[in-house]
């Protein structure tokens, strides 16, 4: 039997986001310190691979990785884009030339499926973690970095409202998510959005006009904020095809409630951009990364592969990474409590009636009532 140590590989892979460095901190520690094993940080993920990059990560001098818990980014550096099944010889052969037992991949829902591919065609003892700020990976309520970046958008937003009360002025905030709302929905709420336009819910300018009309007659309040996701599109226009005339979703919204508002409307954008990726982790994003760096560890250590780290109920569980793939991206649920819960504050969440209240922990039918 060998005596030699086992080596874990551990790479970030697809856009970076608060909290990748606390994971990466999380899992030296755990492998060096409680199993004794070695850690390689593979650079630019499936990239190191394919070049056999990689640093040894260890947890000697943890006062120098405690730096880590506070620094925003990726020290080994991410990937979101190349083609790497094109590669994927190659990149498998590195696995096994880094002479790799395990690897934790820190990804998104994009890398998760190209990885699983790689995992099973290599024979890799593969296990992943969930990490986006747009926190739709699926089978997890929350990806690292999803915390951190909703109180980014929700600080930004508490700033423009100010000005935007100042001026009497409306603004369109644009924030990320391309395919899901969850950041636009859960900021927004959080803000104080008196619009938000998600993937998930098509929207009408119409709507947003009338909306805009109603807060000023109402509540002769000429200021408002419109949060929009980056993926939000209009009742009757093909979510799968962008705006071409638009680079921005924001400028776009902004253009038309000018055009035909009937109300005259002073408006401002605001393009979050990467902002919301950058930066010190909140502490929600450093005690997931913590939790489930150290359960990844854990399943490494026991020889259970095959399974992405997940947080359900308030708790680190671990799911088969097939399910996960075959259930990406994690979508908000029109008919969620959040978004009655924005429809119940008189906020516009798009051209969709509010639904009755059902308290899901009294419901049998779990389809039905699922939140
Ligand atoms: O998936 C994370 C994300 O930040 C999305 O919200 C956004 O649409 C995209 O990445 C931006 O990608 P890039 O950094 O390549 O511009």
């Amino acid at each position: 039997m060998s005596t030699s140590r086992k080596r874990l590989g551990v790479f970030t892979s697809g856009g970076d986001c608060p909290g990748l460095n606390t994971a990466i901190r999380a899992i030296v520690a755990h492998a060096t310190l409680s199993y004794g094993w070695e850690v390689l940080g593979i650079l630019h993920a499936t990239q190191g691979l394919l070049e056999r990059k990689a640093i040894p990560l260890n947890a000697e001098g943890l006062g120098g990785m405690d730096v880590l818990l506070n620094m925003g980014g990726t020290i080994l550096g991410a990937i979101n884009k190349g083609d790497t099944l094109a590669q994927a010889d190659d990149v498998i052969a590195g696995y096994h030339e880094l002479g790799l037992d395990a690897l934790i991949a820190i990804c998104g829902d994009g890398s998760l499926k190209i990885l699983q591919q790689l995992a099973q065609k290599g024979n890799w003892n593969f296990l992943a973690i969930p990490k986006t700020i747009d926190n739709d990976v699926a089978l997890t309520d929350r990806a690292i970095g999803f915390d951190t970046a909703v109180n980014i958008v929700v600080d930004a937003l508490s700033r423009i409202t100010s000005t935007a009360a100042s001026h009497d002025r409306v603004f369109v905030v644009e924030v990320m998510g391309r395919t899901a709302g969850h950041l636009a929905l859960y900021s927004g709420i959080a803000g104080g959005a008196d619009v938000i336009l998600i993937p998930e819910i098509p929207y009408s300018i119409e709507g947003i006009c009338q909306h805009l009309q109603k807060l000023r007659e109402r509540w002769g309040r000429k200021f408002a904020l419109i949060v929009v996701a980056e993926g939000a599109h209009e009742i009757g226009h093909d979510p799968s095809q962008p705006y071409p005339p638009h680079h921005s979703i924001g400028q776009y919204i902004a253009d038309q409630v000018v055009k035909q508002s009937p109300i005259p409307i002073e408006l401002r954008v605001s393009v979050l951009g990467h902002i919301q990726r950058g930066g010190a982790p909140m502490a929600m994003d450093r005690l997931l990364a913590a939790g489930m760096g150290n359960t990844a560890v854990d399943l490494a250590a026991q020889g259970t592969f095959g399974r992405m780290v997940a947080w359900q109920g308030g708790q680190v569980v671990t799911v088969p990474i097939s399910d996960v793939v075959a259930k990406c991206p994690r979508h908000v649920d029109p008919d969620s409590f959040l978004i009655r819960t924005a429809q119940g504050l008189g906020i516009y969440v798009g051209d969709k009636p509010m639904l009755p209240y059902v308290d899901p922990t009294l419901c049998r039918d779990e389809v039905t009532c699922a939140i």
